[in-house]
């Protein structure tokens, strides 16, 4: 059975073990930033479907010793690439590289691509043809010290790619992550939820999909679906039964209510929610957190306020940003827990509260801590 790689945000790695034995792989083990299970291509299939934490998965196609050019253009032809592609098709290579023959990416990558595409022109002399945008074949190898290995990557897009986010925030939230954290809560998927600086909302979204049980996958395309083994008809059922599910729980959404200062993010908020759609089903305002009387007291409050990292540089008006929010809290959010993503840790003083469960978890570049805060009922 084929060994598969699926990559998540750093401190995420439980969560998406969790969500991996949930769609029933029963061999997972827990690498940095990633899960390795092992089963049959359908569940490759549903992992790309469901999986909410998932960056992206990947299946191993070939694994050795490689010391040299000679050895990796070897260890390349060791892999039927017809199975995937045929030369019609595209395909794209990335490389990783570390303490290996190569200094860089460029050569050995160069190298898998020549061994590839001769192994295709010894049948008829034609080849595929490399493609940056949309290959139908992506492909990563991987060169650790002496040992590379080859992968092919089932998702294409990666998989917080979910689509309904066509203009980016400014800072925003990995769709991926914005899943895995919330699953990180102990959320019962009912209760009010609320992110009083939402931003774009991914937070907000997510938590609809999540509650309405919507798999993240629906309704965008996968590279899998293009390669020749592909199990089509598997994949229907997978898919059909995901669709079925959605229709199901469409009518599950419990009270979801956002708000931010800037009118530029309600806009994409807005755009995203309809995209994702979930038109009419997350009440957003714009305002200060300071001033924010949401619709309904939240049991939930989920945040990624500003740290400094892209928004904003000034250390009074961040302190400012945290002392509002800690207002809010205090003052909308009794008995609520709160979960607020902080990546600079002497920023949190300003709210006013002890966390009581603090998360290590990576955000883009930074290291960050996922804080939970129970907010005393009055
Ligand atoms: C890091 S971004 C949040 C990104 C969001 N999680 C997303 O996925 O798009 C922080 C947001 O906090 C908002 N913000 C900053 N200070 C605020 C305040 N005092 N009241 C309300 N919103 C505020 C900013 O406008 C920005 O959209």
């Amino acid at each position: 059975m084929p060994h598969y790689y699926v990559a998540c945000t750093l401190g995420l790695e439980e969560v998406l073990a969790t969500e991996l034995r949930g769609i029933g792989a029963g061999n997972v083990t827990v690498r940095r930033g990633a899960c390795a299970f092992v089963g049959e291509p359908a569940l490759a299939y549903k992992a790309c479907l469901w999986l909410r934490s998932a960056i992206r998965v990947q299946e191993e196609l070939a694994r050795g010793r490689v010391r040299d050019r000679d050895e990796l253009y070897a260890l390349t032809g060791t892999v039927d690439w017809s199975r995937s592609i045929t030369h019609l098709q595209t395909l794209a290579i990335d490389g990783s590289v570390k303490d290996s023959f190569a200094n860089d990416t460029r050569y050995p990558v160069l190298v898998v691509k020549d061994a590839i595409c001769d192994q295709f022109r010894t049948v008829d002399d034609k080849r595929p043809d490399v493609a940056r945008e949309r290959p139908d074949l992506p492909i990563k190898l991987v060169l650790q010290g002496d040992e590379a290995i080859l992968y092919r990557e089932l998702g294409g897009e990666p998989l917080h790619k979910r689509g309904y986010r066509e203009v980016q925030h400014k800072s925003p939230l990995n769709e991926a992550t914005a899943a895995g954290l919330l699953l990180l809560t102990d959320w019962d998927r009912r209760s009010p939820v609320c992110d009083p600086m939402c931003g774009s909302a991914t937070f907000l979204i997510e938590a609809a999909w999540l509650a309405t049980d919507r798999a993240p996958g629906l309704g965008r395309s996968f590279a899998f679906e293009h390669w020749r083994d592909v199990d089509l008809a598997a994949w229907r059922t997978i898919y059909d039964e995901a669709e079925a599910r959605a229709a199901a729980g469409a009518g599950a959404c419990p009270p979801l209510c956002g708000n931010d200062r800037h009118p530029g993010a309600i806009a994409l908020a807005q755009k995203a929610i309809a995209a994702a759609g979930l038109g009419g089903r997350i009440q957003l305002t714009h305002g200060d957190a300071r001033d924010y009387a949401p619709p309904f007291p939240p049991q939930l409050v989920v945040t990624n306020p500003p740290y400094g990292e892209r928004l904003q540089a000034d250390p009074a008006s961040l302190q400012d940003t945290w002392r509002a929010l800690g207002q809010f809290l205090h003052e909308r959010c009794p008995g609520a827990s709160a979960y607020v993503l902080c990546g600079a840790p002497a920023l949190t003083r300003h709210l006013g509260l002890r966390a009581s469960q603090k998360f290590p978890v990576r955000n883009g570049p930074l290291d960050c801590r996922w804080l939970r805060y129970e907010i005393e009922a009055r």
